[in-house]
């Protein structure tokens, strides 16, 4: 899982049921992505009228933007059962075998985090979604022979936070199409919390919601997490969820009003004051960071340089004239100029 830092620690066991009393369990209930959405129902539709399985599909994005969501929707529409792993998971042969032959036919195999499966996993799956055969190596030395088991058919649905990180014979198996997701609009992610306050029964206005959303980093998951914040400050307070009661319980979170934790603003502040503003490498800047490079760029990044704090040049990680700005630092700036 990612490491957002309002993921750490004990939020992590709320975020996971969070994720799944909120999920939308039809495509009604899914807003935004257009554009994969209708291709992803075109791709779904045809199969079903041809009577096969939908082709393999991979999804990638931010955390949090809706990749799993997706594959659920995905099983739900080709009515199909799903069988949930991820990359790390699955760690020898043997594990991917047991998990292929156990698929019922038709059944959708989600794999998460694909980017971190092991060379020798990924040569097996190349002809298990290709030809739908599992190649089982029996023996060694000039005796070894192969053994090709025929699997029943199923659609494989990949996701990943780092698509440049898929090795390129791996994405090109996902012949039903490899699709990005967005960053949502504000009005889009206003549209979800509507939702979501319903499902949670929190009475909160437009403008309250609107708060929230502005604060969200396009982000579903994070969107509803902050409201669930909001609840629960309202209710401690015995406050109305009104937007002054959110703007405060947001701003207790140290959350600012382009959304930003105070870890992003650490990120900005660093590139800054340690490195004059940058460019910086990426190892450079997560050594100082003491955080995962990985974690950087795949957490952390997209939605810095989304607002325009960040820029990532050939040379490294650079501050733009908008993040001093943002951190009070204008002056500074201009005398270093
Ligand atoms: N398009 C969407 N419409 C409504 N809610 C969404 C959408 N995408 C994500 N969500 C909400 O955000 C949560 C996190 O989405 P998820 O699919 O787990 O993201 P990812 O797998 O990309 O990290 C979901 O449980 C759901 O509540
Ligand atoms: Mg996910």
């Amino acid at each position: 899982m990612s490491s957002d830092s309002f993921k750490k620690g004990n939020g992590a066991l709320s975020e996971k049921s969070l994720d799944k009393t909120l999920r939308p369990e039809k495509w009604a209930d899914y807003v935004g992505q257009e554009g994969v959405r209708k291709n992803v129902q075109i791709l779904l539709r045809a199969a079903k009228e041809r009577n096969q399985s939908p082709e393999h599909l991979l999804f990638y994005g931010p955390p949090g933007l809706g990749k799993t969501t997706l594959a659920t929707l995905v099983a739900k529409e080709a009515g199909a059962g799903i069988k949930i792993t991820s990359g790390p998971a699955i760690e020898r042969v043997g594990d991917l075998a047991s998990i292929l032959t156990n698929l019922s036919p038709g059944d959708i195999l989600f794999i998460d985090e694909i980017h971190r499966l092991n060379k020798v996993i990924e040569e097996i799956l190349y002809p298990a979604m290709e030809s739908g055969v599992l190649d089982i190596i029996i023996g060694k030395g000039p005796s070894a022979r192969v053994l090709q088991l025929d699997l029943p058919p199923f659609t494989m649905v990949g996701a990943t936070t780092r698509i440049a990180s898929v090795s390129s014979p791996l994405r090109s198996r996902f012949s039903g199409g490899v699709h990005r997701l967005n960053f949502y609009s504000e009005e889009e992610i206003e549209k979800i919390l509507e939702r979501s306050a319903k499902i949670l029964r929190v009475k909160a206005g437009k403008d309250a919601l609107k708060e929230i959303a502005q604060r969200s980093r396009f982000t579903p998951r994070t969107a509803n997490y902050y409201l669930k914040r909001c609840r629960d400050f309202a209710q401690v307070h015995r406050r109305p969820m009104s937007k002054e009661n959110i703007k405060e319980a947001l701003e207790l979170l140290e959350i600012d009003r382009l959304g930003l934790s105070s870890h992003d603003r650490k990120i900005l502040e660093t590139i800054i004051g340690k490195f004059g503003g940058g460019p910086v490498g990426l190892n450079t800047l997560s050594t100082a960071l003491s955080e995962e490079s990985s974690t950087l760029e795949e957490v952390y990044e997209p939605y810095l340089i989304q607002t325009g704090l960040l820029e990532r040049t050939p040379r490294g990680r650079a501050a733009t004239p908008r993040a001093y700005e943002h951190l009070g630092l204008k002056e500074i700036r201009r005398r270093e100029d």
